[in-house]
């Protein structure tokens, strides 16, 4: 069974598509009476027309996640229109504290996704407070970020964002970083395809897109479920898929103490190996700009 803590906007997506997609079982939970069942009931009878067998169950009470083998996180506020990721860390670093404790009593033996910001911090604190080993704690960020970097790259070059291989590492906030050295069409390098003004500009338009979205509609919904949904199906098929993943780093990248998305494989038990790219200076320095944000953020909390 999945557990979703956070029946909200990119909760319910998030259930409805692994309903979609025959999963697993799923639980909600959120603390807004009759939220999740009615969500539950909703997408129940989604699955009933989309002729997918999979149950799914709506709670008020943490304890109804007991025995659930992925914990997934998107409890807390979103951003507002303005705002960064960033700006959530103290209105959500209590919740997310209060969250993992509930998650460490009922579903000790779970793997937790983060989805809820600022990303990498509040996965530093699931970690912590949980007291879970590290390849069960991790947070979805790269994977979104790198899907918008090639979605805005094939828009460019006007071909199939699926002909792309896009990576984007580091912080999933201000100083996220798309790696046009590491992005190549069909084995392409995409510097041979497109110049560096351009690249420079699909990479300027990654990091302020969500924010684009959230201006327009209020939120960014579909395209994080669908990340969530894609690193769920690495882990509960064992596929050992490769994706930027926020993980805890100790020593790798040269950084210990802190999580930061870095590209991991995925598999039966969550984060199997951290994969270490050789960054050039300029790469490098923006990593680091990440590392410190989420060093300062992390010492700025009480845990
Ligand atoms: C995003 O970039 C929610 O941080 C997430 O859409």
């Amino acid at each position: 069974m999945i557990t979703i803590i956070g029946s909200g906007r990119i909760g319910s997506a998030i259930a409805t598509q692994i309903v979609a997609e025959g999963l697993d079982d799923v639980m909600l939970i959120d603390v807004v009476e009759g939220l999740p069942q009615g969500e539950a009931l909703d997408i129940g009878h989604f699955s009933a027309v989309r002729g997918s067998d999979v149950k799914i169950k709506g709670s008020n009470d943490y304890k109804d996640m007991a025995d659930s083998e992925i914990v997934i996180v998107s409890a807390g506020f979103p951003r507002k229109p303005g705002m960064t990721r960033m700006d959530l860390l103290y209105k959500n670093a209590g919740i997310i504290k209060q969250v993992s404790k509930e998650i460490a009593k009922y579903a000790p033996n779970s793997k937790v996704l983060m989805i809820t910001n600022p990303l990498d911090v509040m996965t530093y604190v699931a970690l912590k407070v949980t007291n879970f080993s590290p390849n069960r704690v991790f947070g979805m960020g790269g994977i979104l970020d790198s899907s918008r970097f090639k979605s805005i790259l094939a828009g460019m070059l006007n071909i199939a964002p699926s002909s792309i291989q896009a990576l984007v590492i580091g912080e999933h906030g201000e100083s996220m970083l798309p790696l046009s050295r590491y992005t190549s069409i069909c084995g392409i390098p995409i510097l041979e395809l497109l110049n560096e003004e351009k690249v420079k500009e699909a990479i300027e338009k990654t990091r302020r897109i969500a924010a684009e979205v959230i201006a327009l509609k209020g939120a960014t919904v579909y395209a994080p479920a669908q990340s969530v949904v894609r690193m769920i199906d690495s882990i509960l098929n064992d596929k050992k898929s490769v994706y930027p993943v926020s993980t805890y780093l100790n020593g790798q990248y040269g950084v210990s103490g802190i999580c930061i998305g870095v590209p991991v494989v995925l598999g039966k038990d969550g984060v199997e190996r951290i994969i270490e790219l050789k960054l050039n200076d300029e790469e490098k320095a923006i990593f680091m700009k990440g590392v410190e944000s989420i060093k300062a953020a992390i010492s700025s909390l009480e845990l």
